[in-house]
């Protein structure tokens, strides 16, 4: 039974669904590099025109860095990839050489690699991610260009690989710039870079674009699915296999290649935090086949009640940027994942937010494997243009990038389109679009944003005075009482004015501390004193009567140009319940009580 959804999935640019599901070749790998602060290598030195750009009137215009090589004793060439030094990719440039930790503006990187060419196949070259603005040239020839830091993107390459040796240049730029999304400041490290995962994907002529399967809340015992075909613009027929579950069926592509199904959920267990039960999901057609790894689930509101697959929960979270004290630089890798998210089980979270910006894709992944729900968001965070369609541009497109490749993770629950937004007409529009945006593709999930609040310690009274509150699902802010402005016994002294319509959720509060500074609980930067206003805090926050979760700020120490008070912060934020060496502070078992305690409160049934 074939019933046709009014979902539209992303067809803005060809994306490899999951890259990770398919088999790649990976280039992960030690790549030469040139560090580049006057753009030599991009821009004509006259007129600060980039080389390679059509309307500089060379339509085969170069980048000055082509791998030129020096032939004769006269030549004159003023750069060489193949003796420059190195740096290993996935990874930020900023914590593997001293003199670019702090290193802002252009970067080149160079790598080699041999590929085996097949006729009957499309070559795609994939990124992870790259922070800020990527120009891809392989053997000579520009791939493309990206902007936006945090998501994933790919070019095809058909048509300029090679078989046998190809020869890869990428520049980076992560200089800061006005429209950029984020822009000017942020209370994290500018890491600049390849900082994920680079490999070459090949698929047949005729292939699996996209696939979305999920179940509907309004229709529970459903499963609904929507597969994207591209290439032949034949009828294709579509299969969908989950043998565990004694599943096959199958649909026709109609004329937009796209295949909707519904099938009964009957013989599905539910994933829950406590059973992250995954389906092996093959989706094939004549000439491609992919298998994903899915769980089905469904989360709700009703009330101030969010109920995951009908039964009411507390989210029991921590909020964590993407950075690892193992390697104290930009996370990437499933290991990375493991560690972190490992660190928030044992916290006895069953919620992760993931802050300020989608996050590599493993984390999802392994999220969905321990049982851990998550939050997901776009770093339009403070002061964004948000008058300047250049950097909406960037928000969706980032927006975008996170939905498609995360839409099938059911540890994904809330979508948030906004951090700390100063309130503005201009500002409420940006937001109502992206929110729109994510209704285009998905209506399964929460949308949040941590919305303004008005903390007039005065007045004792904490209340949420932002107009976003009415477009979102999930009423969230985040909240500093005895840290910024006041001390923990301030706490005790202020009341809270919500709406009674929707679930309240605290994104952020927290203190700093230095791992083993001790003194008396009034001192601050002390643990003592970390652990006074988590102590504070939680007695005000378990009288808010809807109150249905948390997500403190945060789970390790983090770098941040913005802290630098000498002997305790040294350029990194110490608000982590865990240092930057992975040493756990006496607010982590604070917040772990707490956690216990919520975990018999709201526990649930699993009925399957
Ligand atoms: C803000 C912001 C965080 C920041 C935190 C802090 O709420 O959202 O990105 O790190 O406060 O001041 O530590």
């Amino acid at each position: 039974m074939i019933i046709c959804l009014g979902f539209q999935l992303l067809t803005a640019q060809t994306h490899i669904p999951s890259f990770n599901i398919r088999e790649s070749q990976s280039l992960n790998g030690n790549w030469h590099y040139i560090i580049d602060p006057y753009e030599t290598g991009y821009r004509n030195h006259r007129n600060w025109v980039p080389f390679d750009e059509k309307d500089y009137g060379k339509a085969s215009a170069k980048p000055y860095y082509t791998n030129k090589k020096t032939m004769n004793p006269g030549d004159r060439v003023e750069y060489n990839f193949d003796t420059a030094p190195t740096l290993q990719v996935p990874g930020d440039w900023n914590s593997q050489k001293d003199q670019l930790l702090y290193y802002e503006g252009t970067l080149w990187y160079k790598t080699d690699f041999n590929f085996k060419k097949d006729e009957a196949q499309k070559a795609f070259i994939h990124f992870g991610a790259a922070n800020y603005e990527a120009d891809v040239y392989l053997n000579g020839e520009k791939a493309g260009k990206h902007r936006g830091g945090f998501d994933p993107f790919s070019f095809e390459v058909t048509d300029i690989i090679k078989d046998g040796s190809n020869f890869l240049i990428v520049r980076v730029d992560n200089s800061r710039q006005k429209e950029n999304v984020p822009n000017l400041t942020t209370d994290w490290w500018n890491y600049g870079g390849i900082t994920r995962d680079v490999s070459i994907v090949k698929v047949p002529q005729t292939f699996i674009a996209d696939h979305y399967l999920y179940l509907d809340p309004s229709e529970p015992d459903m499963v609904k699915a929507r597969i994207k075909i591209e290439g032949k613009a034949v009828p294709q027929e579509v299969t969908i296999t989950i043998e565990e579950a004694g599943v096959k069926i199958k649909a026709v592509t109609d004329e937009n290649g796209v295949a909707n199904f519904s099938f009964s959920a009957k013989k599905l267990k539910r994933w829950y935090p406590k059973r992250p039960k995954l389906y092996e999901v093959t989706i094939s057609i004549s000439e491609d086949q992919v298998t994903d790894h899915i769980g089905f689930r469904t989360i709700t509101t009703k009330g101030t009640d969010i109920l995951l697959n009908g039964q009411s929960i507390f989210l029991r979270g921590i909020s964590l940027h993407e950075e690892v004290p193992t390697r104290q630089a930009r996370a990437y890798s499933r290991e990375d994942a493991n560690l972190l998210l490992s660190w928030a089980k044992e916290l006895n979270c069953n919620f992760v937010r993931l802050a300020h910006y989608p996050h590599n894709v493993h984390m999802a992944r392994k999220a969905d494997e321990l049982g851990l729900l998550l939050w997901e968001e776009i770093p339009v965070y403070w002061g964004i243009d948000y008058e300047n369609p250049l950097a909406f541009d960037q928000a969706v497109s980032q927006l975008k990038g996170l939905v498609h490749r995360d839409k099938n993770r059911a540890s994904v629950i809330v979508w948030s389109v906004a951090n700390e937004t100063p309130e503005t007409p201009a500002r409420f529009d940006f937001l109502k679009k992206l929110k729109n945006t994510i209704m285009e593709v998905d209506q399964t999930r929460l949308i949040s944003a941590a919305l303004e609040r008005d903390e007039s310690p005065e007045k004792r009274v904490m209340t949420i005075p932002d107009p976003f509150a009415a477009e979102v699902d999930l009423l969230s802010c985040n909240e500093y009482l005895g840290w910024y402005g006041s001390t923990p016994e301030l706490c005790s002294e202020v009341s809270w004015e919500l709406p009674r319509d929707k679930p309240f959720f605290v994104s952020e509060f927290g203190g700093g501390a230095l791992y083993n500074y001790r003194g008396p609980k009034e001192q601050r930067w002390t643990e003592d004193y970390q652990e006074w206003l988590y102590r504070e805090q939680l007695k005000m926050l378990r009288q808010i009567p809807t109150l249905r979760g948390m997500t403190p700020w945060i789970l390790c120490d983090f770098r941040s140009p913005r802290r630098n008070l000498p002997l305790i912060q040294d350029g990194w934020n110490r608000k982590g319940l865990i240092s930057n060496s992975g040493y756990k502070k006496k607010a982590f078992h604070v917040l772990k009580a707490f956690y216990d305690e919520m975990e018999q409160q709201y526990d649930y049934r699993i009925k399957d």
